[in-house]
């Protein structure tokens, strides 16, 4: 059985934390037969690091810098949970070193980073994978399955959002993510990636858009230690800071098959939590889902007789391989941290067989052109190719 050996970068955060439970915790659903993953090193440059990460995973070193991990001979595998900004640096310093790379997303920082990272993963044949784990709950692949087979004819229309409350206050203080130097695509690389991943795996290439990217609250309170999406409570000698990247954006697309698409997200909803759609619209059928019933699937087809037609709920169940790894009745829900063990198993077997699976770096690529294409769009007031 082969080990991969893993350090894990942004220790501390919220991705950080996921990434190093995943690669402790797949054996247990998903088996061995991939190789297991030891996490040997946890960076991270936050002061308490040393007393927060001591627990994580026995025998890891504690390292504050990235390089480090990028040049020890010690790591196979470098994983990137650091602000987005850095990505393509640390990306691009860990694959000239011969390491392969499992980054969060956006993968960059624009297309022609994600270029130069896929182009230099081939050249030297290590594997690559952007975090896109929302995909990989099996109730996409089923949705996938019924696509293929054709049972909801020529896809037409794409339908999709992304949104949460998390910036709806304006009081909401400020974070990275709001900044332009650390996050420079803002909302676009955060949740539009997300919908992007979707559309790369379910429809396919997108070939022209157009977006309106929007910011609704220009200026944030700077209040240090306060939660994701808190509100905060002014004294009045608080320091404001610019938020200077998109909070949401309402885009619309062409896909190389010829459907159309219609996408917003934004990160100022208020009230919504965490909202994900998209409905899928062919010339046999169509297909709906919401994360509000996450492993569940709605499908329309053509085929029932007429009087009976509606649209079908199916809960993904263990006859599913991946759904059945971790449960044995359906509809007991695989929910986020589930996907990540998936992808984190999945990204373990790609490095002992040798065999990418999807979203690679080359996936990542495409989907950062969606990216670039909403940003000049925004920019310009106009439909923006995509070759
Ligand atoms: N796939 C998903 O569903 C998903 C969800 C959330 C975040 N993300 C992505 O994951 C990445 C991390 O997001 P997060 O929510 O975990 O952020 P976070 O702020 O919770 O964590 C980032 C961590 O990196 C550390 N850090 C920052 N700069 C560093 C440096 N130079 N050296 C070492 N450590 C450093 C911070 O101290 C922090 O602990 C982002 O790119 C984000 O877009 C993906």
């Amino acid at each position: 059985m082969a080990e991969v050996r893993v350090a894990v970068l942004g220790a501390m955060g919220w991705m950080g934390k996921v990434h190093t439970m995943a690669y402790q915790t797949f054996p247990h659903f998903l088996g061995t037969s991939g190789g297991t993953a030891r996490v040997v090193a946890l960076v991270e440059d936050h002061p308490n690091a040393a007393a927060e990460l001591g627990f994580r995973a026995q025998g890891a070193k504690i390292l504050r810098d990235w390089r480090d991990a990028v040049q020890d001979a010690d790591v196979d595998l470098i994983d990137i949970c650091l602000p987005d900004s850095l990505h393509y640096q640390v990306a691009k310093a860990a694959l000239l070193a011969g390491k392969h790379v499992y980054c969060e997303k956006p993968l960059a920082n624009t297309a022609a980073e994600a270029r130069e990272l896929a182009d230099i993963a081939a050249e030297k044949g290590l594997i690559t994978r952007v975090g896109h784990a929302f995909v990989r709950n099996p109730v996409h692949d089923l949705a996938k399955e019924i696509i293929e087979a054709g049972e909801i004819g020529e896809i037409k229309l794409f339908k999709a959002c992304q949104h949460v409350d998390m910036y709806g206050d304006p009081l909401a203080p400020y974070m990275w993510r709001a900044n332009g130097d650390l996050a420079p695509t803002g909302i676009v690389g955060d949740t539009g990636t997300h919908v992007f991943s979707f559309m790369n795996f379910l429809v396919g290439r997108v070939t022209s858009l157009m977006s309106d990217n929007y910011i609704v609250t220009t200026r944030r309170p700077v209040v240090s230690g306060s939660a994701l999406g808190a509100s905060s409570v002014l004294r009045g000698d608080e320091e404001w800071a610019d938020v200077t990247n998109p909070d949401g954006a309402n885009v619309l697309c062409k896909f190389a098959n010829g459907a159309r698409g219609l996408i917003d997200f934004s990160r100022i909803a208020t009230g919504r939590k965490f909202m994900q759609t998209y409905e899928i619209y062919g010339t046999k059928g169509s297909l709906s889902y919401t994360y509000d019933g996450v492993n569940r699937l709605r499908f329309y087809t053509n085929d029932d007789d007429i009087g009976r037609r509606g649209y079908r709920e199916i809960d993904v169940g263990p006859e599913n391989k991946t759904y059945g790894a971790f449960l044995p009745l359906p509809n007991f829900a695989l929910g986020y941290n589930e996907t990540k063990i998936i992808e984190a198993a999945e990204v373990i077997r790609s490095i002992t067989t040798g065999r990418p699976v999807w979203p690679t770096f080359e996936a990542g690529h495409h989907i950062c052109q969606i990216v670039d294409a909403c940003m000049d769009s925004a920019r310009f007031g106009r439909w923006v190719d995509i070759s």
